[in-house]
Protein backbone atom coordinates (compact mmCIF):
# COMPACT_ATOMS: atom_id res chain seq x y z
CA UNK A 1 0.00 0.00 0.00
CA UNK A 2 1.29 3.61 -0.99
CA UNK A 3 0.27 5.83 1.47
CA UNK A 4 0.72 9.44 0.50
CA UNK A 5 -0.27 12.64 3.11
CA UNK A 6 -0.16 15.89 1.56
CA UNK A 7 -0.13 19.60 3.20
CA UNK A 8 -2.69 21.25 0.71
CA UNK A 9 -5.89 19.96 -0.91
CA UNK A 10 -4.85 21.39 -4.01
CA UNK A 11 -2.10 18.93 -4.55
CA UNK A 12 -3.65 16.08 -2.79
CA UNK A 13 -6.70 16.48 -5.59
CA UNK A 14 -4.12 17.33 -8.61
CA UNK A 15 -2.07 14.03 -7.58
CA UNK A 16 -5.35 11.78 -7.42
CA UNK A 17 -6.19 13.49 -11.27
CA UNK A 18 -2.49 13.01 -12.76
CA UNK A 19 -3.24 8.90 -11.55
CA UNK A 20 -6.21 8.98 -13.10
CA UNK A 21 -5.18 11.06 -15.96
CA UNK A 22 -2.06 9.19 -16.88
CA UNK A 23 -4.08 5.87 -16.75
CA UNK A 24 -6.18 7.89 -19.61
CA UNK A 25 -3.32 8.58 -21.21
CA UNK A 26 -1.74 5.11 -21.67
CA UNK A 27 -4.88 3.58 -21.74
CA UNK A 28 -7.67 5.81 -23.61
CA UNK A 29 -10.51 3.06 -22.77
CA UNK A 30 -10.04 2.40 -19.41
CA UNK A 31 -12.77 1.52 -17.16
CA UNK A 32 -12.73 4.08 -14.07
CA UNK A 33 -14.91 3.40 -11.18
CA UNK A 34 -16.18 6.45 -10.08
CA UNK A 35 -17.17 7.64 -5.97
CA UNK A 36 -19.45 10.26 -4.85
CA UNK A 37 -19.43 12.42 -1.72
CA UNK A 38 -17.06 15.34 -0.79
CA UNK A 39 -14.01 13.28 -1.25
CA UNK A 40 -13.31 13.41 -4.79
CA UNK A 41 -14.78 16.59 -5.96
CA UNK A 42 -11.47 18.55 -6.01
CA UNK A 43 -9.98 15.31 -8.16
CA UNK A 44 -12.92 15.92 -10.41
CA UNK A 45 -12.32 19.65 -10.62
CA UNK A 46 -8.50 19.30 -11.41
CA UNK A 47 -9.63 16.49 -14.10
CA UNK A 48 -12.03 19.01 -15.48
CA UNK A 49 -9.30 21.41 -15.90
CA UNK A 50 -6.92 19.50 -17.34
CA UNK A 51 -9.34 17.78 -19.65
CA UNK A 52 -9.65 21.81 -21.25
CA UNK A 53 -6.60 22.47 -21.39
CA UNK A 54 -5.89 19.37 -24.06
CA UNK A 55 -4.12 17.27 -21.47
CA UNK A 56 -6.31 14.41 -20.87
CA UNK A 57 -9.48 12.68 -22.86
CA UNK A 58 -12.14 10.65 -21.76
CA UNK A 59 -13.57 10.35 -25.26
CA UNK A 60 -12.89 6.74 -25.15
CA UNK A 61 -13.35 5.67 -21.46
CA UNK A 62 -16.24 4.25 -19.73
CA UNK A 63 -17.32 4.77 -16.05
CA UNK A 64 -18.87 3.00 -13.20
CA UNK A 65 -20.29 4.44 -10.27
CA UNK A 66 -20.01 2.45 -6.75
CA UNK A 67 -23.54 3.52 -5.58
CA UNK A 68 -26.96 5.19 -5.84
CA UNK A 69 -30.03 5.85 -3.53
CA UNK A 70 -32.83 4.25 -3.75
CA UNK A 71 -36.29 6.37 -4.29
CA UNK A 72 -34.70 9.56 -5.07
CA UNK A 73 -36.37 10.93 -8.24
CA UNK A 74 -34.72 11.34 -11.49
CA UNK A 75 -32.65 14.94 -11.87
CA UNK A 76 -32.75 15.19 -8.15
CA UNK A 77 -29.99 17.35 -7.01
CA UNK A 78 -28.20 14.84 -4.68
CA UNK A 79 -28.75 11.64 -6.64
CA UNK A 80 -25.22 10.48 -7.57
CA UNK A 81 -26.49 10.67 -10.94
CA UNK A 82 -26.92 14.38 -10.73
CA UNK A 83 -23.39 14.16 -8.67
CA UNK A 84 -21.73 13.07 -11.23
CA UNK A 85 -23.06 15.07 -14.40
CA UNK A 86 -22.40 17.91 -12.39
CA UNK A 87 -18.99 17.64 -10.65
CA UNK A 88 -17.15 15.38 -14.13
CA UNK A 89 -19.59 14.33 -16.97
CA UNK A 90 -21.03 17.27 -18.45
CA UNK A 91 -17.44 19.29 -18.19
CA UNK A 92 -15.47 16.60 -20.24
CA UNK A 93 -15.67 14.14 -23.58
CA UNK A 94 -17.17 11.66 -22.05
CA UNK A 95 -19.58 9.43 -23.97
CA UNK A 96 -23.10 9.40 -21.71
CA UNK A 97 -23.58 6.07 -22.96
CA UNK A 98 -20.56 4.87 -21.44
CA UNK A 99 -21.63 6.18 -17.98
CA UNK A 100 -22.95 4.09 -15.43
CA UNK A 101 -24.53 4.77 -12.26
CA UNK A 102 -26.73 2.01 -10.38
CA UNK A 103 -30.68 3.02 -11.21
CA UNK A 104 -31.90 3.44 -7.69
CA UNK A 105 -35.76 3.38 -9.15
CA UNK A 106 -35.77 0.29 -11.16
CA UNK A 107 -38.88 -1.19 -10.64
CA UNK A 108 -37.26 -4.60 -9.75
CA UNK A 109 -34.13 -3.54 -7.51
CA UNK A 110 -32.76 -7.10 -7.34
CA UNK A 111 -33.10 -7.23 -11.55
CA UNK A 112 -31.00 -4.00 -11.63
CA UNK A 113 -28.52 -5.34 -9.21
CA UNK A 114 -27.91 -8.60 -11.31
CA UNK A 115 -27.75 -6.49 -14.37
CA UNK A 116 -25.05 -3.99 -12.71
CA UNK A 117 -23.02 -7.06 -12.00
CA UNK A 118 -23.35 -8.38 -15.42
CA UNK A 119 -22.15 -5.11 -17.19
CA UNK A 120 -19.17 -4.56 -14.59
CA UNK A 121 -17.94 -8.10 -15.63
CA UNK A 122 -18.32 -7.40 -19.39
CA UNK A 123 -16.76 -3.81 -19.24
CA UNK A 124 -14.26 -4.81 -16.41
CA UNK A 125 -12.46 -5.18 -14.92
CA UNK A 126 -12.35 -1.83 -13.90
CA UNK A 127 -8.84 -0.33 -14.08
CA UNK A 128 -8.73 2.47 -11.22
CA UNK A 129 -11.35 2.08 -8.77
CA UNK A 130 -11.68 5.95 -6.55
CA UNK A 131 -13.24 5.08 -3.50
CA UNK A 132 -13.59 7.45 -0.29
CA UNK A 133 -14.10 6.05 3.12
CA UNK A 134 -17.15 6.56 5.59
CA UNK A 135 -16.67 7.15 9.24
CA UNK A 136 -17.62 3.96 9.85
CA UNK A 137 -15.53 1.92 7.23
CA UNK A 138 -17.90 2.04 4.89
CA UNK A 139 -16.38 1.49 0.89
CA UNK A 140 -19.65 2.00 -1.50
CA UNK A 141 -22.54 1.96 0.91
CA UNK A 142 -21.25 -1.57 2.43
CA UNK A 143 -21.60 -1.11 6.01
CA UNK A 144 -19.97 -2.79 8.42
CA UNK A 145 -21.36 -5.46 10.32
CA UNK A 146 -20.79 -9.94 10.68
CA UNK A 147 -20.48 -10.64 7.21
CA UNK A 148 -20.36 -8.49 3.71
CA UNK A 149 -21.87 -8.85 0.38
CA UNK A 150 -19.70 -9.55 -2.82
CA UNK A 151 -21.70 -8.46 -5.61
CA UNK A 152 -24.21 -5.29 -6.19
CA UNK A 153 -27.12 -5.02 -3.67
CA UNK A 154 -29.39 -3.44 -1.82
CA UNK A 155 -28.59 -1.43 1.52
CA UNK A 156 -30.00 -0.15 4.36
CA UNK A 157 -27.64 3.00 5.40
CA UNK A 158 -27.25 2.66 9.17
CA UNK A 159 -28.05 5.94 10.76
CA UNK A 160 -24.54 7.15 10.97
CA UNK A 161 -23.86 6.78 7.22
CA UNK A 162 -27.28 8.83 6.73
CA UNK A 163 -26.46 11.69 9.10
CA UNK A 164 -22.99 12.12 7.64
CA UNK A 165 -24.94 12.44 4.31
CA UNK A 166 -27.86 14.28 5.72
CA UNK A 167 -25.43 18.36 5.72
CA UNK A 168 -26.13 17.28 1.84
CA UNK A 169 -30.15 17.51 2.15
CA UNK A 170 -32.79 20.24 3.78
CA UNK A 171 -33.07 17.71 6.96
CA UNK A 172 -32.12 14.06 7.65
CA UNK A 173 -35.57 12.80 6.88
CA UNK A 174 -35.05 13.19 3.47
CA UNK A 175 -32.26 11.56 3.14
CA UNK A 176 -32.91 8.06 1.89
CA UNK A 177 -33.25 4.80 3.91
CA UNK A 178 -31.36 2.62 1.08
CA UNK A 179 -29.00 2.41 -1.41
CA UNK A 180 -27.30 0.30 -4.19
CA UNK A 181 -23.84 -0.34 -3.80
CA UNK A 182 -21.52 -2.41 -5.56
CA UNK A 183 -20.20 -5.23 -3.42
CA UNK A 184 -16.90 -5.53 -1.64
CA UNK A 185 -15.93 -8.63 -4.31
CA UNK A 186 -16.64 -5.83 -6.92
CA UNK A 187 -14.45 -3.20 -5.79
CA UNK A 188 -11.63 -5.76 -4.51
CA UNK A 189 -11.30 -6.86 -8.41
CA UNK A 190 -10.36 -3.42 -9.96
CA UNK A 191 -6.57 -3.63 -11.02
CA UNK A 192 -6.08 -0.61 -8.64
CA UNK A 193 -7.40 1.54 -5.77
CA UNK A 194 -7.39 4.89 -5.02
CA UNK A 195 -8.39 5.89 -1.75
CA UNK A 196 -8.81 9.20 -1.07
CA UNK A 197 -10.09 11.12 2.70
CA UNK A 198 -9.77 14.24 4.23
CA UNK A 199 -10.28 16.00 7.49
CA UNK A 200 -9.55 15.08 11.14
CA UNK A 201 -12.88 13.61 11.31
CA UNK A 202 -11.24 10.72 9.06
CA UNK A 203 -8.03 9.96 11.41
CA UNK A 204 -9.65 7.34 13.38
CA UNK A 205 -10.86 5.54 10.47
CA UNK A 206 -8.16 5.52 8.43
CA UNK A 207 -5.64 4.36 10.96
CA UNK A 208 -8.36 1.37 11.93
CA UNK A 209 -9.05 0.73 8.38
CA UNK A 210 -4.76 0.67 7.04
CA UNK A 211 -3.57 -0.88 10.33
CA UNK A 212 -6.18 -2.37 12.38
CA UNK A 213 -7.30 -6.37 11.98
CA UNK A 214 -8.79 -6.98 8.25
CA UNK A 215 -12.34 -7.59 9.26
CA UNK A 216 -15.86 -7.17 7.94
CA UNK A 217 -16.70 -4.70 10.79
CA UNK A 218 -14.57 -2.08 8.85
CA UNK A 219 -14.70 -2.98 5.84
CA UNK A 220 -11.86 -0.91 4.09
CA UNK A 221 -9.71 -2.84 5.89
CA UNK A 222 -10.11 -5.40 3.09
CA UNK A 223 -8.04 -2.88 1.07
CA UNK A 224 -4.98 -4.57 3.00
CA UNK A 225 -5.26 -7.31 1.03
CA UNK A 226 -5.35 -5.51 -2.52
CA UNK A 227 -1.89 -5.22 -4.21
CA UNK A 228 -2.54 -2.08 -5.71
CA UNK A 229 -3.52 0.45 -3.66
CA UNK A 230 -2.77 4.05 -3.29
CA UNK A 231 -4.03 6.38 -0.31
CA UNK A 232 -4.19 10.09 -0.69
CA UNK A 233 -4.62 11.80 2.75
CA UNK A 234 -4.92 15.18 3.99
CA UNK A 235 -2.45 16.32 6.99
CA UNK A 236 -5.25 15.91 9.10
CA UNK A 237 -6.84 12.68 8.01
CA UNK A 238 -3.37 10.88 8.40
CA UNK A 239 -3.13 12.53 11.51
CA UNK A 240 -2.61 8.94 13.58
CA UNK A 241 -0.56 6.96 11.38
CA UNK A 242 2.54 6.72 11.93
C1 LIG B 1 -19.79 7.54 -2.35
C2 LIG B 1 -19.49 6.41 -1.48
C3 LIG B 1 -19.20 6.58 -0.03
C4 LIG B 1 -18.34 7.80 0.29
C5 LIG B 1 -18.10 7.88 1.80
C6 LIG B 1 -17.27 9.11 2.15
O1 LIG B 1 -20.03 7.11 -3.67
O2 LIG B 1 -19.52 5.32 -1.95
O3 LIG B 1 -18.55 5.42 0.43
O4 LIG B 1 -17.12 7.69 -0.38
O5 LIG B 1 -19.34 7.95 2.45
O6 LIG B 1 -17.99 10.27 1.83
P1 LIG B 1 -17.30 11.69 1.88
O7 LIG B 1 -16.27 11.73 0.82
O8 LIG B 1 -18.43 12.67 1.60
O9 LIG B 1 -16.74 11.84 3.26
Amino acid sequence: MNIWTFEHEEDLSSTGAGIIASLLQSKPRAVLGLATGSSPVGIYRHLTDMHQRGLVSFAQASTVNLDEYVGLPEGHPESYRTFMNHHLFQHVDIQPANTHVPDGNAADLEAECAAYDRLIDEIGPVDLQLLGIGHNGHIGFNEPGPSLVGGTHVVELVEQTRQANARFFPSIDEVPAQAVTMGVASILKARQILLVARGADKAEIIHRALTGPITTECPASLLQCHPNVVVLLDREAGGLLR
